[in-house]
């Protein structure tokens, strides 16, 4: 086994449901911790909530809910949401659980018995967003940089953590460790924050004005809150200080966080393990922001992503690849549903998705389903040169999943997909398969294509675990963790010649709203067209799938999205909802129409519209063309 590996996600407030950003980062840290286990590695992931402070007491009022149990609402939120999106965590943790609110005391007390704590009172401009003072020169305008609000001016008596006397120290120790804040631009960031004065870090409440935290140890009538509690769920969550998680994981600490908490974890974080006596982490990974159409995604602003619809929408692979490819880890990006439907129609439908099945179907129609065996001399004679692009691209994998360049390393696979296509266009075994001459050269190359479409899947297998598995059983290889260490998937020739491959599916169906994508890659006109037909379903399955007749009543073109009109329609009730067909219909030409739809879909935003069931029609290269009756009958009639 290699080096353990520890990953942590920030601990996400519970002011506000989770949203795009919060999906994004437990993502890549669900990608990290699964590139790991390929190593094969241990591997600890740590993702939790963080539940104390005015924010959260002003929250729950709102909801007309004690701070308990609006936290207990929230925190159950993103609790139930990482399962939905495949997260890998090994534990979920709680900055009000009775353990960590514990040792988050005994702490304190530490570095308090070492002088490092100290009373005094503070006049400064207090951001509530934000939960901290600012100094005048981190205002913009007068206004907190991340909230855009006027702070408040506060005066009280409160705990300071003497920072200022570990400032020479940390500048040291990053200057010393060129690895420990990346990418770079964060690690000068700080420098330059540490080139003036540091000042010392206000840690307390007064519980007259915030009792919605953990109590001071050496003064009764304060409470810490935030950064002082939340840092440490790092190592509560390991059973600091004697646990054994925290012996074998704490020394290859990796954290990961948004460029808007990098002041914290990468200054206050050092300084609290530094003053507390324990090892400092190893890395300090910083992203960017996710901004929507440009820009900040906020409630206030009412453009906040919810994951959950997105999955739901375009399937949970797909949207996890497209984070992951989308981003350059460590640079802003901005979010759109029509690029997301280019990725996914390019890079999965076309690309990945064409791929599988051209091979796969091939090998059902010149091998009868069965892995075939390889000649020596057949492989010799066509120079087949997969085995050294796989190699090559498992390399670059490697390295760049262990820099945080993501979408680097799926690019590098996509090289690879790159020349897997082109092997099917040089060697051409729909014209090998002519002649009896050339069985063996035909042979060699199907097999070689299956054994490309194994390191393929293994290689995506950290971005998109479901489909990685979904492939491997097709190729005939049983699930199995082994399938995906880096050592098998660099030994060549691993499928057993004569294993059954299962039918070809789609692996990623093209989506029709949107942009449009590229065009098809280029395919042979010898080679059928694969008619991807969707995995069998059982009649009580279809019977779950209400469709019902409905009259549109209005249509509407929805603005900035050329494909998509917003129809009421009439189906014993009113209804709204978006279909992708503005392109071939206009709104005129629906009104009084009969459609069906599918009534029981679960209700999806698109372009801000929220849907509530969908349009049938039958698309093909012209586009969508409506289903309809041969007569009116009463709407809301179900169709059987
Ligand atoms: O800061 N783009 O919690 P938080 C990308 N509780 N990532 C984003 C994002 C965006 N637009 N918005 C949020 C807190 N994130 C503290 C942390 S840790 C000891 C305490 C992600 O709910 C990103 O990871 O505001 C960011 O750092 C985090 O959510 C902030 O989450």
């Amino acid at each position: 086994m290699a080096k353990p590996f520890y990953v942590t996600t920030p601990i996400y407030y519970v002011n506000a449901r989770p949203h795009l950003g919060h999906a994004y980062t437990t993502i890549v840290a669900d990608v990290i911790t699964r590139f790991h286990t390929m190593r094969p590695a241990e591997v600890h992931f740590l993702t939790g909530t963080d539940e104390h402070g005015d924010k959260v007491v002003r929250a729950a009022k709102k909801e007309n809910l004690s701070p308990r149990a609006y936290v207990d609402k929230i925190s159950q939120l993103f609790r139930d949401l990482w399962p939905e999106l495949n997260i890998s965590n090994n534990y979920f943790i709680r900055t009000t659980d009775a353990a960590h609110m514990e040792i988050v005391s005994q702490i304190l007390q530490k570095i308090y018995d070492a002088g490092d704590i100290y009373f005094s009172e503070y006049e400064g401009q207090y951001c509530f967003g934000c939960e901290r003072f600012y100094t005048e020169r981190e205002l913009i305008d007068g206004k907190c940089p991340d909230h855009e609000t006027v702070p408040e001016t506060i005066k009280e008596s409160n705990y300071f953590f003497k920072m200022s006397r570990y400032q020479d120290w940390l500048i040291d120790h990053i200057k010393q460790h060129p690895g420990f804040i990346r990418p770079e631009r964060y690690r000068n960031e700080v420098l330059a924050f540490l080139r003036e004065p540091l000042e010392d870090l206000c840690i307390s409440r007064p519980k007259s004005r915030l009792k919605w935290g953990i109590t001071l140890p050496f003064d009764e009538n304060y409470v810490t809150y935030v950064w002082f509690d939340a840092l440490l769920n790092y190592i509560t969550a390991l059973g600091f200080p004697d646990g054994e998680l925290f012996h074998k994981f704490w020394p290859v600490a990796q954290h990961i966080v948004a460029k808007d908490i990098l002041k914290p974890h990468g200054i206050y974080w050092p300084i609290m393990l530094k003053a507390a006596g324990i090892p400092i982490y190893q890395h300090l990974n910083v992203h960017g922001y996710w901004n929507i159409e440009q820009s900040k995604m906020s409630k206030s602003l009412d453009n906040v992503v919810e994951p959950l619809q997105l999955k739901n929408i375009y399937g949970l692979d797909a949207f996890r690849f497209f984070l992951i490819r989308e981003m350059n880890f460590g640079l802003d990006s901005s979010f759109g549903e029509s690029a997301l439907v280019q990725r996914i129609n390019s890079d999965l439908a076309n690309d990945l998705g064409n791929l599988f099945s051209r091979i796969i179907s091939m090998a059902h129609k010149y091998f009868k389903g069965r892995v075939p065996e390889v000649d020596p001399q057949a492989e010799q004679e066509l120079g087949l040169d997969l085995q050294s692009g796989a190699l090559k691209t498992i390399k670059e994998f490697e390295s760049f999943m262990g820099s945080f360049e993501f979408h680097r390393a799926l690019m590098a696979v996509w090289e690879f997909i790159r020349q897997m296509n082109k092997t099917i266009d040089v060697t051409a075994p729909w014209v090998l398969a002519k002649k009896k001459s050339s069985r063996k050269q035909l042979e060699a190359v199907i097999y070689h294509l299956l054994e490309g479409l194994r390191i393929i899947s293994g290689l995506i297998y950290p971005v998109m675990p479901d489909t990685a598995k979904n492939m491997q059983k097709r190729l005939g290889l049983k699930p199995d963790d082994s399938f995906y260490h880096l050592d098998h998937l660099k030994t060549w020739k691993a499928i057993a010649p004569g294993t059954a491959l299962l039918k070809s599916v789609a692996l990623f169906p093209r989506i029709e709203i949107g942009e449009k994508a590229p065009d098809s890659a280029p395919q042979t006109q010898e080679e059928p067209a694969v008619l991807n037909i969707k995995p069998e379903i059982t009649l009580d399955e279809f019977s779950r799938i209400d469709l019902r007749v409905a009259t549109v009543v209005h249509a509407e073109q929805i603005p900035k999205a050329k494909k998509l009109l917003k129809l009421e329609v009439d189906m014993g009730q009113k209804r709204t909802l978006v279909a992708g067909i503005a392109e071939k219909y206009s709104p005129e030409d629906l009104i009084g129409k009969q459609v069906i739809i599918v009534a029981n879909l679960k209700p999806a935003k698109l372009m801000g519209v929220i849907s509530n069931g969908m349009v049938i029609a039958a698309v093909d290269d012209s586009g969508p063309t409506l289903a309809t009756l041969e007569k009116l009958v009463a709407p809301g009639t179900p169709l059987k």
